[in-house]
C-alpha cells in the first residue's frame, strides 16, 4: 500500500504473477471483504422496516439483518423458483431475491414488474455475470466464480458510507488456494472450510487490496464463454432427465448446471468420483420447517455439477457420463 507521501515501489523481489491486466467487471460498484458485508452496509443505510428473505438461501445471509437491526421475514419459493405471493410486503419494506444458480434472470425480471423495484435487492452471489438489474442494489460474492480468497460487491445509487477499515486476512484466505495447486483438492479442503467461516460475524470492511488486484487480472470474457459452453454440454446430454426449471436459453456465465432429479445418492457417487459437487444448502428448511418442505427437497435434491471456466467439453462429457450411469443403475422411486 502506498500513501500521497510515500513515491511507488520500483525493483526488489516479485509479486505472484497474476497475469495481464484486464480491470475489474464491475468498477463502479462499493467493494468489502463479502457479499453478507455488503448487504450489511446496505441494510444500516436504508433502514428497511422488514427485510423479506428466503428460506432457500445460504444461512451467512441472516448475518446482515441482525447486524442491522433489521427485522427478517421469510418467504417460500414455488417449483419456478418465484417468491410466492407476500400479501404483507408494506412500503417500507424490502426484499432480497436470489438470482439462483445463475439461471433465473427470468425471475428477477418479472419480480421487478411486480413489486416496487426500488425496494428489491437482488442477491447476485450466484450469478456474477448478471448485470445489476434496476432496482435498489445488486449483490456480488466473486470467490464463488473465481480463485479469489474473498470479496463481495454492492452495486447501487444509495450514497452508502464506503468501510473505512481494509480488510487484511486474504493473505491467511488464500493458502488453501495455493495448497490446492501443490497437492490437490482433498489436501486443501479443511483449511478452504476454515478459510470460509473466517468471514462470519465480521463488521463489514473494504475488500482486501490483494483481492481488488487480483480481480483486476481475470479474464471475464473467456471465462464467461467458457460457462456458457459448459453449460451447453452438460444441458445437450442431460436436458432430458434434468428436471430442473431451467429457462429456455443459455443464462449468462451460470454458476454451475443444476440437476434435480429424484433419485438418491448422485451428490455421493459423484464426490466418490472426484466430481466435488456442493451442497446449497444443507440443513434448509422452508415455512413448514420439515424435510417436505419443497425448499428443503430442492436443497437435497438438485446437484449442482460443476460447469465453471477450469474444464471443457471432455470434462463435461465425463461429468454427464457418470451422471448418467448413475441413474441408470438407480430407479426413479
Ligand atoms: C446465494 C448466496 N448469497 C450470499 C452468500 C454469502 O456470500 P459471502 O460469503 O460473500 O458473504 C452466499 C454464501 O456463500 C450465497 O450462497
Amino acid at each position: 500500500m502506498t500513501s500521497s507521501a510515500t513515491p511507488p515501489a520500483i525493483g526488489g523481489y516479485f509479486e505472484i504473477d497474476m497475469g495481464p491486466r484486464t480491470g475489474e467487471l464491475y468498477t463502479d460498484a462499493f467493494r468489502f471483504q463479502s457479499a453478507r458485508a455488503a448487504f450489511t452496509s446496505l441494510l444500516r443505510h436504508v433502514k428497511p422496516s422488514r427485510i423479506w428473505m428466503p428460506w432457500f438461501n445460504c444461512e451467512s445471509m441472516l448475518e446482515a439483518p441482525a447486524a442491522a437491526k433489521v427485522e427478517v421475514r421469510r418467504y417460500s419459493i414455488d417449483e419456478n423458483l418465484y417468491p410466492e405471493r407476500l400479501a404483507e410486503f408494506g412500503p417500507a419494506d424490502c426484499l432480497l431475491y436470489v438470482d439462483y444458480f445463475g439461471v433465473c434472470g427470468n425471475q428477477v425480471a418479472r419480480l421487478l414488474n411486480e413489486y416496487p423495484r426500488e425496494r428489491i435487492i437482488v442477491d447476485n452471489s450466484q450469478a456474477f455475470y448478471a448485470p445489476a438489474p434496476p432496482c435498489l442494489a445488486a449483490l456480488y460474492s466473486p470467490r464463488k466464480f473465481f480463485g479469489v480468497p474473498d470479496g463481495g460487491y454492492l452495486v447501487t445509487r444509495v450514497p452508502i458510507e464506503a468501510p473505512e477499515v481494509q480488510d487484511v486476512d486474504s493473505i491467511d484466505r488464500i493458502k488453501p488456494m495455493l495448497v490446492r495447486f501443490a497437492e490437490g483438492p482433498e489436501a486443501g479442503h479443511s483449511e478452504a472450510k476454515r478459510a470460509n467461516l473466517s468471514l462470519k460475524g465480521q463488521p463489514p470492511m473494504a475488500m482486501s487490496a490483494l483481492t481488488q488486484a487480483m480481480l483486476g487480472h481475470l479474464d471475464y470474457a473467456g471465462s464467461l464463454r467458457r460457462r456458457n459452453a459448459n453449460f451447453e454440454e452438460l444441458n445437450c446430454a442431460l436436458a432430458s432427465v434434468n428436471r430442473f426449471p431451467l429457462p429456455a436459453s443459455t443464462p449468462p456465465g451460470p454458476l454451475c448446471y443444476p440437476f434435480f432429479t429424484a433419485v438418491d445418492g448422485l451428490h455421493e457417487w459423484l464426490i466418490e468420483h472426484r466430481v466435488f459437487v456442493p451442497r446449497y444448502w444443507p440443513g434448509v428448511r422452508g415455512a413448514g420447517g420439515i424435510e417436505s418442505d419443497w425448499e428443503s427437497t430442492l436443497a437435497r435434491r438438485c446437484v449442482p455439477l460443476p460447469c465453471d471456466q477450469r474444464y471443457d467439453a471432455t470434462d463435461m462429457k465425463r461429468v454427464a457420463g457418470l451422471v448418467m450411469e448413475y441413474l441408470d443403475a438407480h430407479e426413479e422411486p
